[in-house]
């Protein structure tokens, strides 16, 4: 069932995404995520990038016509919300590296908070095609993570992809387990170096969705159903999906290469 609620606050992030906080009251779990409907719009899914209280939060980069729709929302404004939907992370790594790129900060940042708060130790590759697009470098900064930085443009950190920077930590340092969202070509490249050193992936992925509960089809992934089986997915169930990093299904179903 959805709830409509009115959008309490709204932060502009970098130029092409932000985050709105509402008053949503069910129990979340860092890595789920809500069916967010933007009246006379549709309807799209959003990882929450705040699950604590009853205070919600979205961070919403612009990619078509809705979430650039999304972008327009201020304060006051009505918005809709079913969920939370999917599974989580595991919470339970003591020395976890975070390799986020673009608009993935958002699906990660919640969870690396509560692994920070456990006493856990959390190193995060953020990654972003310029500086100013990097997402939550000053959150990851301020929960006690350490941030390393990779620019496609060279304008801050490391220049280039941010697979780079992963590769250096995971060869310097020792992890328990490695968190993943991103692009899903840069995840696959993830998942291959974490591999390469016996570290066990947990990636967040995406597919289009209609339903969020297992019924239409929409969000298949190999044998799995993202919005039921994920998002976050275990290196053994990334492996298993040949589309992983390679395919994706466009609003049609249609099989489309990344
Ligand atoms: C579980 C989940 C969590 C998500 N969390 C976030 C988040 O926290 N922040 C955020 O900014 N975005 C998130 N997304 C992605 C977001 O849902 C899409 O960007 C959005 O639906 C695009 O809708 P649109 O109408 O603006 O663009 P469209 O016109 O529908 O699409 C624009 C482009 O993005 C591609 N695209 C759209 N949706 C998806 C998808 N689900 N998977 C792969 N490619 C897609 C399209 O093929 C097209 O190339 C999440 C998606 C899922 C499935
Ligand atoms: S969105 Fe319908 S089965 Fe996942």
């Amino acid at each position: 069932m959805r709830t409509v609620v009115r959008v309490v606050e709204r932060i502009e992030e970098t130029p092409s995404t932000v985050t709105l906080r509402f008053p949503y009251a069910p129990a979340a779990e860092p890595g789920q995520f809500v069916m967010l409907w933007i009246p006379g719009d549709d309807e799209i899914p959003m990882s929450l990038s705040y699950v604590e209280g009853d205070r919600k939060g979205v961070t919403v980069k612009a990619m078509g016509a809705t979430s650039r729709h999304v972008l327009t929302i201020a304060p006051g404004d009505w918005i809709g919300l079913r969920g939370p939907y999917g599974n989580r992370f595991d919470l339970a790594p003591r020395r976890l590296l975070i390799v986020a790129g673009g608009s993935g900060a958002a699906v990660l940042a919640p969870g690396a908070e509560r692994v920070v708060a456990g006493g856990g130790s959390v190193v995060v590759a953020l990654g972003a095609t310029r500086a100013p697009e990097l997402l939550f470098r000053q959150r990851f900064a301020e929960m006690g993570a350490r941030v390393e930085v990779a620019t496609d443009d060279a304008s801050a950190g490391f220049a280039g992809y941010v697979t780079g920077v992963a590769e250096r930590l995971l060869a310097e340092e020792p992890f328990d387990a490695v968190w993943t969202c991103g692009p899903e070509v840069m995840m696959r490249k993830v998942l291959a170096l974490a591999d390469a050193r016996g570290v066990p992936t947990f990636g967040s992925t995406e597919r289009h969705m209609k339903c969020a509960i297992g019924m239409c089809d929409a969000c298949a992934f190999g044998p799995f159903h993202v919005c039921t089986d994920g998002p976050v997915f275990s290196s053994g169930q990334l492996r298993s999906v040949p589309d992983f990093g390679v395919f994706h299904r466009d609003a049609a179903g249609r099989r489309v290469r990344f």
